[in-house]
């Protein structure tokens, strides 16, 4: 018999539920975004998340069920996050599913969200012959999370690097105000970037031998060369409107660069270190073209990526996840709540 999972994913600025059958197939997907709502200051700010998040869940969750073509009485399995995450955000999503298992009898799955983006790699029709096995090499790169993870079977990880300092996405969202582009800041770095001539090159910070990484650096050189070039801060810029796009569209080339070139590396030399047979590539940051582009051209081994959509959060991540974990037999009761630190491996 099929299992039909409900996903729901609030742990930040994204309405998310889907709709997933047997941990694979993606029925449904909706995500309402918030990002309107938090772009006028910069970044997310929780109290107004979690008050969105309530008044999105039930239409959300609505229009993933009628979009599976299933009717709720047809879902065998309610999963949720439960961390890591903002708290305010996270209760409002595992409030909704307590609900709906306790309502419907259903099993109530808690999964992290770090692990949910990984699943996301096993969405869609995965011909099994390029199924590379265990272990894999595992990057998530999110707005609050640089981890190498070395999965070495469903539910086994081990963490071998993780940054010292800011989150990839966060460095590409601080570097994007720094240059004056929106929020968040990966997508606008990518796509002013695009065509950039590459003439300025950002540090590149190794931590030495270690598998760990730091981005504070690269988002403080590139904030002097901004400085250096006349386009920060923006009210002393003397630059025309040609030259001034010329300049940030270089500077956020440099900087993509510089980000994408330490992961891809590290990422391989993990892969290499502990005897990987494949990649993943995963969170919001594994949306980015260039990091996708430069991991599978270096890369000798198969490297999974899901699809951009699935890379940045959302609730069918989270239902692929839970799918593996109703498999083992874990079980989460009434009594489940929110972790906002919950780490992975
Ligand atoms: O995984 P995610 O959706 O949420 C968290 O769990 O944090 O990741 C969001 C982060 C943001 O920092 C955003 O700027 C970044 O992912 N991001 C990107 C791209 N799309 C989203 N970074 C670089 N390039 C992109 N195309
Ligand atoms: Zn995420």
């Amino acid at each position: 018999m099929p299992i039909n999972i409900l996903g729901i994913e609030t742990s930040c600025d994204e309405t998310a539920i889907a709709v997933v059958t047997d941990g694979c197939r993606l029925r449904s997907n909706i995500i309402a975004s918030q990002v309107d709502l938090h772009s006028q200051y910069g970044g997310v700010v929780p109290e107004v998340a979690s008050r969105q998040h309530v008044r999105d869940l039930v239409p959300v969750l609505k229009q993933a069920v009628s979009d599976s073509g299933l009717k709720m009485k047809d879902l065998d399995v309610v999963s949720v996050t439960y961390g890591p995450g903002l708290a305010g955000s996270l209760i409002t999503g595992l409030n909704a599913a307590k609900a709906i298992s306790f309502s419907l009898g259903l099993p109530l799955i808690g999964v992290n969200h770090l692990e949910g983006h990984i699943y996301a790699s096993w969405l869609g029709d995965l011909d099994p012959s390029l199924d590379p096995g265990f272990p894999l090499a595992c990057l998530i790169a999110s707005g609050g999370h640089t981890d190498l993870l070395l999965m070495e079977g469903h539910g086994d990880y081990r963490l071998l690097g993780r940054t010292k300092d800011d989150a990839a996405g966060e460095a590409f969202d601080k570097a994007a105000r720094i240059l004056g582009l929106g929020f968040p800041g990966g997508p606008e770095i990518q796509r002013v970037s695009q065509g950039s001539a590459s003439v300025e090159r950002l540090p590149r910070a190794w931590m030495g031998d270690t598998l760990d990484f730091s981005f504070s650096g690269v988002k403080t050189a590139l904030l002097h060369l901004a400085q250096e070039k006349g386009i920060y801060p923006p009210e002393n810029n003397t630059l025309g409107p040609e030259e001034t796009a010329d300049t940030i569209r270089n500077l956020a080339g440099a900087f993509q660069e510089s980000v994408v070139d330490v992961m891809s590396v590290k990422l391989l030399k993990m892969a290499d270190k502990y005897g990987a047979k494949g990649l993943i590539l995963a969170g919001g940051v594994a949306a980015n073209a260039r990091l996708r582009e430069e991991i599978t051209r270096l890369s000798p081994l198969p490297v999974i990526i899901p699809a951009p959509v699935l890379c940045t959060d959302n609730g069918a991540m989270i239902a692929a996840c839970a799918y593996h974990q109703f498999k083992r037999g874990e079980q989460f009761g009434m009594e489940l709540d929110i972790e906002p630190g919950l780490p992975l491996g």
